[in-house]
């Protein structure tokens, strides 16, 4: 095991990625909690991470001094290596905010970080940190890379095992650094990379059984893939014990509610509870415009039926979640105020608060991409684990202003249309998502001899990583054209359709 202490960078989890990835199993904690983190896990070796402080800056933080006389191998990353420098008594001098930057470094020694990987005399790209650095090195520590701009690019002690890089390894800039890691992973620390998804779901079964023992559990169904492999994997630990809840509020795709009650009922056997609420949420969101209304109201309908048929089910000892690990990792935040609301997300987040449940959340320990390799592993089928992330409120924010039976149905069969010509394209996999978008805007046409007048379609499509940040996808204006054709011939209710190109920020995702 290994443990990462975040010191607020904002790539600390793609140094877990690079980790796992490398086959070994990884945990991030805060700096602020990161002793007690050490003292549990006993890991082979401890990571510091980049982050946004400043050493010589009172109050900065520090790495708990036990990791220090533990015996085991450090690797300091850019302000991780100027907070092991000081703490460990050399000097740091600075001032200036990090920034990245791609430099060459040229290897001047030996390491053991580098060893098959790197040629002494050699010269390397590595995307850099620039801002405070490492002035004079703790005794012990010697130069082993550097830069033009940075004379300590890699500085270690040999003898006590502890690195240090100026530079990032965990970006895919820096195109040797999973080389790096896993050098310093396998080879220093002497972790065997053997942490598979077989492994883990044999674990995770185990972990499951052990908690729940003859327990009931119910678990909520989105329709997404995390509480799609939840449910399996749980179904695989207790079989029966399980029930699933598919809360059906009618804001669906286009054959979505029968896809999700087909797959779990028919070819995996988990019962399943399909409750039919479509009704029950047209009515409440009737005459709702407002955007954040329309969130609260699906949420809060959401809890409450779920809550009645759980009840009705004579209820349950545990409510399993797929929750996922960056929804866990605390964030470590320097700024101490709370962050502004954009939009009040729905998940069945919001439901241990009010049901009196244990919790089982299996996929805690995992990211996005290791989900959907278990998912695999559990046999679900490719289209469905490598689907698009669709919102909670689903439909509802993808028809700005009232929502009515026949605006969905509408938004349906153009989502639907346009969604079949981006795979039978093959683009679907090079989307983040895709989806349509009926506004509440009426535009004139003419259709053979006739005057039309009808709604707009907006069409989204997406590039992203993790939904935090996004760009659009750059269709050829063909492919545009075919989809809008189709629509305008094919969907009663639309004369016109249009392609948003808003990258986020400053736009969002969704529209509403
Ligand atoms: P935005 O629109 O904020 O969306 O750029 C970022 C990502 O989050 C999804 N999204 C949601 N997911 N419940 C969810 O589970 C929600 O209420 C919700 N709202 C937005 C959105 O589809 C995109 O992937």
């Amino acid at each position: 095991k290994i443990l990462i202490i975040d010191f607020g960078s904002q790539v600390t989890q793609l140094i877990a990625r690079r980790v796992r990835e490398i086959g070994v199993y990884c945990e991030i904690a805060p700096f602020q909690s990161a002793a007690e983190a050490f003292a549990r896990m006993r890991p082979k070796g401890v990571i510091f991470s980049g982050g946004p402080a400043s050493v010589p800056d009172e109050g900065s933080p520090r790495a708990p001094q036990e990791v220090f006389t533990a015996g085991i191998p450090l690797l300091g990353i850019c302000y991780g290596q100027q907070t092991m420098a000081h703490q460990l008594g050399g000097r740091v001098e600075g001032g200036h905010a990090a920034e990245f930057g791609r430099a060459d470094v040229e290897v001047v020694a030996p390491s053991a970080l580098f060893e098959g990987v790197w040629k002494q005399g050699g010269r390397y790209p590595v995307w850099m940190s620039h801002g405070d650095r490492v002035t004079e090195l703790p005794p012990g520590f010697s130069v082993k890379a550097r830069s033009e701009n940075a004379p300590f690019a890699v500085a270690s002690d040999e003898e006590r095992r502890f690195y240090s890089t100026m530079f990032h390894p965990e970006v895919v800039h820096t195109p040797d650094g999973g080389k790096l890691l896993r050098n310093f992973v396998v080879n220093i620390c002497g972790c065997k990379p053997d942490w598979t998804m077989a492994a883990y779901r044999a674990e995770a079964i185990e972990k499951i059984r052990a908690q729940v023992g003859s327990g009931r559990v119910i678990c909520g169904l989105s329709g997404g893939v995390d509480s799609a492999v939840a449910a399996v994997l749980i179904h695989e630990a207790i079989g029966d014990q399980l029930t699933c809840v598919f809360v059906d509020h009618g804001l669906l795709r286009l054959g979505e509610a029968e896809r999700v009650v087909t797959l779990f009922r028919d070819s995996y056997n988990i019962p399943l509870v399909h409750v039919e609420a479509e009704d029950l949420f047209l009515k409440e969101l009737a005459g709702v415009t407002d955007p954040e209304m329309k969130r609260k109201t699906i949420g809060r309908l959401f809890i409450d039926v779920f809550e009645a048929e759980a009840k009705k089910l004579g209820g349950a000892d545990f409510l399993a979640q797929g929750t996922l690990y960056p929804d866990v990792i605390e964030s470590v935040s320097f700024t101490g105020g709370p962050s502004v609301t954009i939009k009040s997300h729905h998940n069945v987040g919001g439901l241990p608060e009010r049901m009196n449940m244990k919790l089982v959340e299996p996929l805690r320990e995992l990211f996005k991409d290791e989900v959907r390799a278990l998912g695999r592993e559990l046999g679900l089928p490719e289209a469905f684990v490598g689907r698009h992330p669709f919102p909670g409120p689903g439909l509802a924010i993808r028809c700005p202003g009232e929502i009515t039976r026949e605006k969905l149905e509408i938004l349906r069969q153009a989502d639907a249309i346009y969604l079949e010509e981006i795979r039978r394209a093959g683009l679907y996999d090079d989307i983040w998502q895709a989806f349509a978008v009926l506004l509440p805007v009426r535009t004139v046409g003419v259709m053979g001899d006739h005057r039309t007048y009808d709604y707009v379609c907006a069409l989204r499509a997406v590039t992203s990583v993790d939904g935090m940040t996004a760009d659009f996808y750059p269709f050829d204006m063909a492919f545009l054209g075919r989809v809008a054709t189709r629509i305008i011939n094919e969907v009663r209710g639309i004369n016109r359709v249009t392609y948003d190109v808003t990258s986020k920020p400053p736009g969002t995702i969704e529209w509403e």
